[in-house]
């Protein structure tokens, strides 16, 4: 029986299928590069996303209930800065869960929920329609990340970029610019963004946040092996490796890694990598940014600040800002 296309949301072919060139291909020449790398967006298959979600819950993880008592206190100062009836477009929707706070007062025209991991995402948008019929919803696998062509189907009208939970920081500031720049394109003349900033704070609070005591974000970071085994055809041990996770105050960054617990190698079809002890993978890398300088990298893409919101601590800002003229 055909999909019910009156309720049922639409969702886009995901890109990340196992056995793509171009994925396994980008994945090989990061294992194979002097200091190895691999992109964050790796750590999101469907364990990865269940153990964000884990991690979101973690007394040490500040920044998702920071940002959550921000849009509390804050959503209807949001509403009326930003308006209703926009065209709703959340980049990294994962489960859906904060846009669909906002739907009430934002009361969006269109909501279109984008995602790496689309089954993910799927689960989360067919309940989400149930409870806001009027919302005309899209869900799209993509990988936002190095480009952002929107469908025809995403309305043109005051589309508003959702980018919470600070993930502009797994960019470099010229790469975030950059992105924001993309977005900026997208936007015409009444777009605009929302979005979360974490900011720069005591070091200890930002340790603990990515090396938590009970060792979720070890196993999120771990499981990235796992999700390379099966969209690589590596042969990683996940018992061989150690989690990192530590600011590096210098680049105002978190840099995780994954850590070699003694000499290895690593085979994948075609290929090897031969690790010492002590070696690393680079797995992400998480910006932090005082207030100035985020409002910085929005007028560096062409947007103009509207309004900042932050908690009382200075810990973490949410920004409305603008698409001014090209
Ligand atoms: C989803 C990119 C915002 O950088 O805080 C959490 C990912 N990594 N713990 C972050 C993450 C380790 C998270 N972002």
């Amino acid at each position: 029986m055909p999909p019910d296309t009156t309720t049922a949301p639409q969702l886009a072919p995901h890109s990340l299928v196992h056995g793509s060139a171009a994925v396994v291909a980008e994945i090989v020449a990061g294992l194979a590069a002097a200091q190895a790398q691999v992109s964050p967006k790796f750590l999101y298959d469907a364990l990865g996303s269940r153990l964000f979600e884990a991690i979101c819950e973690l007394p040490e993880y500040y920044p998702t209930r920071t940002e959550a008592a921000i849009f509390a206190a804050h959503g209807e100062a949001m509403a009326r800065a930003i308006g209703v009836g926009s065209t709703l477009i959340d980049l990294g929707a994962g489960n859906c869960a904060k846009a669909a706070a906002l739907f009430p007062l934002l009361q969006p025209a269109q909501y279109v929920a984008i995602d790496i991991s689309a089954d993910f995402l799927h689960e989360a948008l067919a309940g989400l329609q149930q409870r806001f019929a009027a919302i005309d919803m899209l869900g799209l696998g993509l990988d936002f990340s190095s480009q952002l062509a929107l469908p025809a189907s995403v309305r043109a009208e005051q589309r508003l970029f959702f980018y919470p939970g600070s993930s502009i920081g797994n960019f470099t500031p010229d790469e975030a610019v950059a992105f924001l720049r993309r977005a900026r394109a997208q936007c015409g003349n009444d777009g605009g963004v929302l979005i979360g900033v974490d900011l720069v704070k005591d070091s200890a609070v930002l340790d603990a946040a990515y090396d938590d005591a009970i060792g979720v974000t070890a196993a999120f970071n771990l499981n990235l092996l796992r999700h390379l085994n099966h969209l690589a055809g590596t042969d990683f041990d996940v018992r061989q490796w150690r989690h990192r996770g530590r600011f590096n105050g210098a680049e105002a960054r978190i840099e995780m890694h994954l850590e070699a617990r003694h000499a290895l190698t690593v085979r994948w079809p075609g290929g090897a990598r031969s690790f010492d002890a002590g070696e690393r993978i680079h797995t992400e890398n998480s910006y932090k940014y005082r207030q100035s300088a985020a409002v910085g990298l929005l007028e560096q893409a062409g947007f103009q600040a509207n309004c900042v919101w932050t908690d009382a601590q200075g810990w973490f800002a949410v920004i409305h800002a603008r698409a001014i003229g090209q």
